[in-house]
């Protein structure tokens, strides 16, 4: 290297270092620096002590050679920025050995992960004669990756041209890695859905995430540094208090043991509970201890667990009802069919005697034959209304409207044609009907069914009538129809089944040992309503029970008085 413009050269034989009277350098850097108001750079050092004598040039080559990082003198004047120097950090953090490494330019130890965006910094900080600082990617002799943080300084004569580069060379890659990893933490707990966050030994926040600081309600700097268990988990969801001691997390952070928890809650800044689902995980390491805890928020899932809880027990009770009512058929398929067959095995009997007599030529007489067509058409007539009420039921629980086939009809008269009809079927051991109906209120409606209605009615009042209490029915006519009492002194219906005697197919607790279909209020019920009328029902058990239907008159309908 040329040495002629009052530098002293340096060698790549690592033999000649320009050196100097450390002393009058200093004095000259600042000098310098004073002057310019700028750092000292080495290469005015270097200037200044060009007439350095060859004790402090050995000195210097020494301090280079045991620098404990890489350190390289490149020849800045020679082509390509050869290497004249090379230390023994050099040798050591790259691989090469020095005389490998003499006479090449550097970038021999670039490869395919250096950043061209490194490399360019280097080359403009080398045409612009300037010094710089980068971080890259450089490959050992042995091919392994390392992270270089090379400093690159020029170094000039006397006249200010810049006759060599210093490059320090520090293997950074442990730093990198950390910081790289510390992002990649960063970058995951700032991702993650799950709430988490740390504490060290006395449970205090060391970290927090995004996701946990929203659940809280809190800033992360308003909870670090804070007693977490103080701040958020000091009540357990019934309000009682949650001693740090009781409490997982804080003895996790402590030294113990880690756990999930599925039940408990945490309070928010606002002062609410949230329902939280949390893993603590203890950290010990050599004179630390802490723990991490991650926190889910499980409102929805006790949400959809409630609504979940809720629908199969209306599952549940809607599948009850509909069994109890596929019961309450089948027991009424079979009252039903009894109903029906038992009269009809009894009248085949008389129709047989009958066609046994014929056959040997000795029909009834007459007045033999009249009780016997009178029986024959009342109990047809029952088993008639037998399968219209179970007809009417059917289209009742269809949604179904019933085909009334309406006409003038005279409820008082009505009245005591079914309080008749009924004290024949009953017999004397029964409860008495007292009808009080005066003879022309009339309205417009299905007599049928009407008869079906006061024949449940009353029928229901004797049924469940002691014979020593009278049953008691009034017609009357009111504004715009009529009204129809019948009251009992029977067994009576608890209050809390009133509203659902009108179901069909259900019977009352004290309906039990009477026989009956469980159609009848429900069918009365059906038929009243489509006549636009009511029906209500008071009652106490032990004390009796009072029916009142009301009817409207109907187009035309004639009042009595
Ligand atoms: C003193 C000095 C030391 C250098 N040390 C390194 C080094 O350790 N690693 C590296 O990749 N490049 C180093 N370089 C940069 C390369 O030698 C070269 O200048 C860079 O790759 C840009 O030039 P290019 O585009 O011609 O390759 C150094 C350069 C100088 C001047």
């Amino acid at each position: 290297m040329a040495t002629g413009d009052g530098a002293r050269g340096l060698r790549g034989d690592d033999t000649e270092i320009v050196t100097g009277d450390a002393r009058r350098a200093q004095d000259h850097a600042r000098r310098a620096e004073a002057a310019e108001g700028a750092p000292q750079d080495v290469a005015r050092y270097v200037s200044a002590v060009g007439a350095a004598g060859a004790a402090e040039r050995a000195r210097l080559r020494a301090l280079f050679a045991a620098l404990p990082v890489g350190v390289v003198l490149v020849d800045a004047r020679a082509a390509d920025l050869p290497i004249v120097f090379a230390n023994a950090a050099f040798s050591a953090l790259t691989g090469y050995p020095i005389p490998a490494a003499l006479g090449r330019n550097c970038r021999f130890l670039q490869g395919p992960d250096t950043a061209p965006v490194a490399v360019a910094t280097l080359r403009r900080a080398i045409a612009g004669g300037t010094g710089c600082t980068v971080t890259l990617r450089n490959y050992r002799h042995d091919g392994t990756p390392f992270w270089n943080e090379l400093t690159l300084a020029p170094l000039h004569d006397a006249a200010g041209h810049v006759i060599a580069y210093v490059g320090v060379q520090v293997d950074v890659t442990a730093h990198v890695e950390a910081d790289r990893q510390q992002a990649l933490q960063a970058a995951v707990l700032d991702a993650t859905a799950e709430g988490i966050y740390g504490l060290d030994h006395a449970g205090r926040c060391t970290f927090i995430n995004p996701a946990a600081a929203t659940l809280l309600g809190y800033t992360p700097a308003e909870v670090l540094g804070r007693d977490m268990h103080a701040l958020v988990h000091h009540h357990h969801r019934d309000g009682t208090p949650y001693l740090p001691d009781a409490c997982p997390i804080h003895q996790a952070a402590a030294g113990g043991q880690g756990v999930r928890v599925a039940d408990e809650v945490i309070w928010r800044r606002d002062g609410t509970a949230v329902p939280v689902a949390y893993a603590v995980q203890p950290m010990a390491g050599a004179g630390f201890a802490g723990a991490v805890v991650t926190l889910v928020d499980v409102r929805e899932r006790e949400r959809a667990e409630q609504e979940r809880a809720a629908l199969l027990a209306r599952e549940r009770t809607a599948r009850a009802e509909a069994e109890a009512a596929v019961a309450q058929r089948d027991h009424l398929l079979a009252l039903a069919a009894h109903d029906l067959r038992t009269p009809l095995a009894a009248l085949i009997g008389e129709v047989q005697l009958r066609q046994r007599r014929l056959q040997r030529g000795r029909p009834l007489s007459a007045e033999e034959q009249g009780p016997f067509l009178a029986t024959l058409h009342d109990l047809l007539h029952r088993q008639v209304a037998v399968v219209s009420e179970v007809t009417d039921a059917a289209y009742v629980r269809m949604g179904e409207q019933l085909a009334l086939r309406v006409e003038a009809v005279d409820l008082g008269a009505l009245a005591h044609e079914v309080a008749d009809l009924l004290a024949h079927a009953h017999g004397a051991g029964a409860a008495a009907i007292d009808v009080a109906a005066p003879a022309g209120v009339v309205i417009v409606g299905d007599r049928d069914r009407l008869v079906r209605v006061l024949q449940n009615i009353i029928g229901n009042a004797v049924k469940y009538s002691p014979a020593s209490a009278p049953v008691q029915a009034s017609v009357r006519a009111e504004e715009g129809g009529a009204v129809v009492v019948v009251r009992d002194a029977g067994v009576g219906i608890p209050t809390g089944e009133i509203d659902r005697v009108f179901t069909p197919f259900y019977r009352a607790s004290t309906a039990r040992g009477f026989a009956g279909t469980g159609l009848g209020l429900a069918g009365a019920r059906a038929i009243v309503a489509q006549h636009g009328g009511t029906i209500a029902l008071e009652s106490a058990p032990g004390v009796g029970t009072t029916v009142t239907i009301t009817l409207p008159g109907g187009e035309g309908a004639a009042r009595g008085s």
